[in-house]
């Protein structure tokens, strides 16, 4: 641009100036003056060259424009005797002429140094003087300085808008800038190059934040800057979870029951969240990591993340569902139950607690395999005519917590045997209950009650039925069915019972037996349903029980006995009862006995009764009957009397003596009597029990006289005074035997009526 400014002024200068300096100098052609240009750049501080033609001219003289000045002035000459510097070539640095050229060089060169040289060179010739004008431009470049980033801000947040400057002291234009930069990963990328210095962005994103550096290039140099950080601040976003381990639902996402589970929240965010843990909206955990070691079922339910950025005091929330699920308790459990009114079987298998609901299914019906699939409970119609005794069927149960699956079998059988059916009445005989069981089938038996007509009676019931009637003896001689449905029982077993009061019967309605034995009476019980007993009354219609010494029972199904011991003809005698009654009915039968007594024995006379010696401790007796036969033997008795030779009663005791002489005997000899009492003796004589009339009352006689000295000796033997005593009672009793068998009474003639 100088070229025009300073051009003409600068052209005509040297005209002028010309003549004067080349003085002796031939101009072939003034005309001919050529012009070069030419640019010339020089960096500041640095050398520069600024020629003059290629070759030495003879004369030639440096002018310097400055820029935007229209003075051109001289800087060196040179006219042939060397070059002349002028005073201006000191301040535009260290400049000098290159020997032997006209090319000066400026070292360190100044910034003001920039300017049009202009160097007019006369060159003598053989074809005459020739003129260059060199316009030579030096520009004087200065090198780039280090530049440096200006943020307007250096913590925008997301979506403001901000800039950024490249700035720098010091750098001839044009100057290219290159933005760099550098992200998490080191990786460097360039960007927006060019020689834009500003970067404005009208709204920064998180994709910004990075170390920045800008590069400043000029011509001569190039300078990065430091890197500076880009600090964008946002979020947080919408929290994201992860759950570990991973299991998603229609519902949202589950976990097995006993698992440790993670749950780790992400929201991003600059400065980085803040995490906080909520179950069903009450704090749980603060931090991004919540781990639940071994979750249980009550653990279900949301679970929320709350992402905090402190500083923008901004939150943001995530919610899940958790649901956990746990095993079904124990294992799937297995029944045969009735179906379509006992003709098929309904296969039952139900397996309850889980989360989710385990699923079922059957194996082993015939040809329906796999089916019957459900949850909780799977039921299954299997024909009960398809189906053999014995068939077992197998319900298989999974859940998702549990790798292996569980079982359970059934066994389709009918129950054994046949139908029981049975009769008995309740106390008193007031109920009546038939039972009707067939236990132990799977499934287990329907059992009904009809009755003979075909009138069904009561209630149907499984297993067992029970029907109860009042006991009446309209009942007595029907019948009763029991029918029974089972599934794999194609045709239907019964049992029968038929109701029917007791009869009784005996082999002797009339016994008669001698006092004193064992008799037994016997009673049938025949048709008797239900079952039961014979009881007893005896002759005075007392019911009678087991007494052994009296009454002796001995009780079967069918028949019973009564053994009444040691018969007495005075009680026994007289009519007994056996009776039997059940809910349906009684019968009694009375049976009479007759207990005999045995003829009365002969009367019996006592012929000699006589101590056998003075001393009176023995006496001898004889007698005598009255008639031969029936008599089983004798009994002697003797009582105390007062007086010797009665033949009556006194009335005193009788202490039987002897109890049972054999019935041959006719004398007998009691024997250690007490000499100092006086007893009367009497014999009777027994046939059994029967016991005859008694002898007549007889006291002992004293044997004949002999005996006297024998006691007088005794008496003088020293015993005076008893002696004395003695002797006045002997003749007391001598005295008095005749009045006393006088007044003799015998004793039975007022005992025996009694
Ligand atoms: C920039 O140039 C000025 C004047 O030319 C000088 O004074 C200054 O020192 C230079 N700055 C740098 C950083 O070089
Ligand atoms: C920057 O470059 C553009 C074109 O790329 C140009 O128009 C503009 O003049 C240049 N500015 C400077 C100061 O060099
Ligand atoms: C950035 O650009 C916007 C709109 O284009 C303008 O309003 C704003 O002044 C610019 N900022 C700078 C520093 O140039
Ligand atoms: C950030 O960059 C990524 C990938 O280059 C892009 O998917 C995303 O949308 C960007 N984010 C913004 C806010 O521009
Ligand atoms: C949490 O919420 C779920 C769903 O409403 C509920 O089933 C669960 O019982 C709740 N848990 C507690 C501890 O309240
Ligand atoms: C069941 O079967 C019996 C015959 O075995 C019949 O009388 C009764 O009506 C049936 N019940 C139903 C509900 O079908
Ligand atoms: C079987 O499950 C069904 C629903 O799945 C339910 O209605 C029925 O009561 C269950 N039966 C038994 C016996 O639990
Ligand atoms: C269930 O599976 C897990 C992993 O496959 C195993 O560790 C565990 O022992 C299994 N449990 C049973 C009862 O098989
Ligand atoms: C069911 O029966 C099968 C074979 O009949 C047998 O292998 C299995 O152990 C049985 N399962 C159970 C739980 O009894
Ligand atoms: C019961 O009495 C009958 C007839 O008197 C008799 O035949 C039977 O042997 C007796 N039974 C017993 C066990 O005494
Ligand atoms: C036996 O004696 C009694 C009374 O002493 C008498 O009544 C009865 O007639 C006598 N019997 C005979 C057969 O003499």
């Amino acid at each position: 641009m100088g070229y025009g400014l300073a051009g003409a002024p600068y052209f005509c200068l040297t005209i002028c100036l010309l003549p004067v300096f080349l003085q002796g100098l031939e101009i072939l052609d003034p005309g001919e003056v050529v012009y070069v240009r030419t640019v010339t750049k020089g960096v500041v501080g640095r050398s520069v060259m600024l020629e003059c033609g290629t070759t030495l001219p003879d004369i030639y003289i440096w002018g310097f424009t400055l820029p935007g000045d229209d003075h051109i002035r001289a800087v060196v000459y040179n006219f042939g005797k060397g070059p002349k510097l002028q005073k201006l070539a000191t301040s535009l640095g260290e400049l000098s002429v290159i020997s032997d050229s006209s090319s000066l060089l400026i070292d360190r060169l100044p910034l003001f140094a920039q300017g049009l040289y202009t160097c007019q060179a006369l060159y003598d010739t053989n074809e005459g003087a020739l003129v260059y004008y060199y316009y030579v431009r030096l520009l004087v470049l200065v090198p780039v300085t280090k530049p440096y980033i200006l943020l307007s801000d250096s913590s925008p947040v997301e979506g403001t808008p901000m800039w950024m400057r490249c700035r720098l002291e010091n750098g001839t234009g044009p100057i290219h800038y290159i933005w760099e930069r550098e992200n998490f990963n080191g990786v460097i990328s360039e960007f927006n190059v060019g020689n834009i210095s500003l970067m404005n962005i009208t709204g920064v994103t998180r994709n910004h934040t990075g170390w920045y550096r800008c590069l400043a290039r000029n011509e001569v140099n190039q300078q990065r800057s430091d890197r500076i950080w880009l600090d964008i601040i946002f979020g947080p976003d919408s929290p994201h979870i992860d759950i570990t381990p991973y299991s998603v639902t229609e519902r949202g996402f589950s976990a097995l029951e006993r698992e440790t589970v993670v749950l780790l929240c992400k929201a991003s965010s600059n400065p980085p969240s803040l995490y906080v843990w909520f179950y069903n909206n009450s704090q749980v955990y603060i931090g991004p990591q919540f781990t639940i070691t071994k979750i249980l079922r009550m653990h279900t339910g949301y679970y929320s993340c709350l992402a905090q950025n402190t500083y923008l005091n901004t939150r943001s929330k995530t919610t899940i569902t958790l649901t956990v699920y746990y095993p079904p308790d124990g294992s799937p459990t297995c029944n045969i139950f009735p179906g379509n009114n006992y003709t098929d079987l309904a296969l039952w298998c139900s397996w309850m607690g889980g989360h989710p609901q385990a699923s079922l299914y059957w194996t082993g019906a015939d040809d329906l395999s796999g089916q019957g699939q459900s949850q909780t409970n799977a039921t299954l119609m299997q024909p009960g005519s398809k189906t053999t005794d014995g068939s077992t069927f197998t319900c298989h149960g999974s859940h998702v917590t549990l790798n292996s699956s569980a079982s359970c079998n059934v066994t389709a059988l009918p129950p054994p045997g046949d139908p029981q059916c049975s009769a008995y009445a309740t106390r008193n005989n007031e109920y009546l209950m038939l039972s009707c069981s067939w236990e132990g089938g799977t499934p287990r038996a329907l059992l009904s009650w009809v009755a003979s007509n075909g009138a069904p009676q009561g209630s149907s019931e499984e297993n067992a039925n029970i029907l109860v009637l009042r006991s009446s003896a309209t009942y007595s001689g029907k019948a009763f069915v029991c029918t029974t449905k089972h599934p794999l029982s194609p045709v239907n077993k019964r049992c029968i019972l038929k109701l029917e009061a007791p009869v009784l019967v005996t082999q002797r309605s009339i016994v008669s037996v001698y006092e004193g034995s064992d008799v037994q009476l016997t009673c049938v019980l025949r048709a008797n349903y239900p079952a039961t007993e014979i009881t007893w009354y005896n002759n005075l219609r007392h019911m009678v029980w087991d007494t052994p010494r009296k009454y002796q029972l001995h009780n079967e199904a069918a028949w019973s006995n009564l053994t009444v011991r040691e018969t007495d003809g005075m009680q026994d005698s007289g009519q007994y009862w056996c009776s039997a009654t059940n809910a349906v009915g009684g019968a009694e039968i009375p049976i009479t006995l007759y207990v005999r007594k045995y003829p009365v024995p002969p009367n019996v006379t006592i012929s000699k009764i006589v101590y056998n010696s003075r001393k009176r401790t023995e006496v001898d007796l004889e007698w005598t009957t009255a008639t031969a036969g029936h008599l089983t033997g004798f009994f002697m008795e003797r009582q105390r009397t007062l007086a010797a030779e009665v033949k009556v009663d006194s009335g005193l005791p009788w202490q039987k003596v002897v109890a049972d002489l054999a019935p041959e005997l006719r004398s007998h000899t009691l024997r250690g009597q007490d000499p100092a009492t006086l007893y009367a003796f009497r014999i009777t004589a027994v046939n059994h029990r029967t016991v005859g009339h008694p002898s007549e009352v007889r006291t002992p006689a004293d044997p004949p006289f002999t005996a006297y000295p024998a006691v007088i000796g005794a008496a003088i033997g020293g015993m005076l005074l008893a002696t004395i005593l003695t002797v006045l009672l002997f003749l007391y009793i001598v005295r008095n035997r005749n009045n006393n068998r006088r007044e003799y009474h015998p004793p039975w003639s007022s005992a025996a009526r009694h």
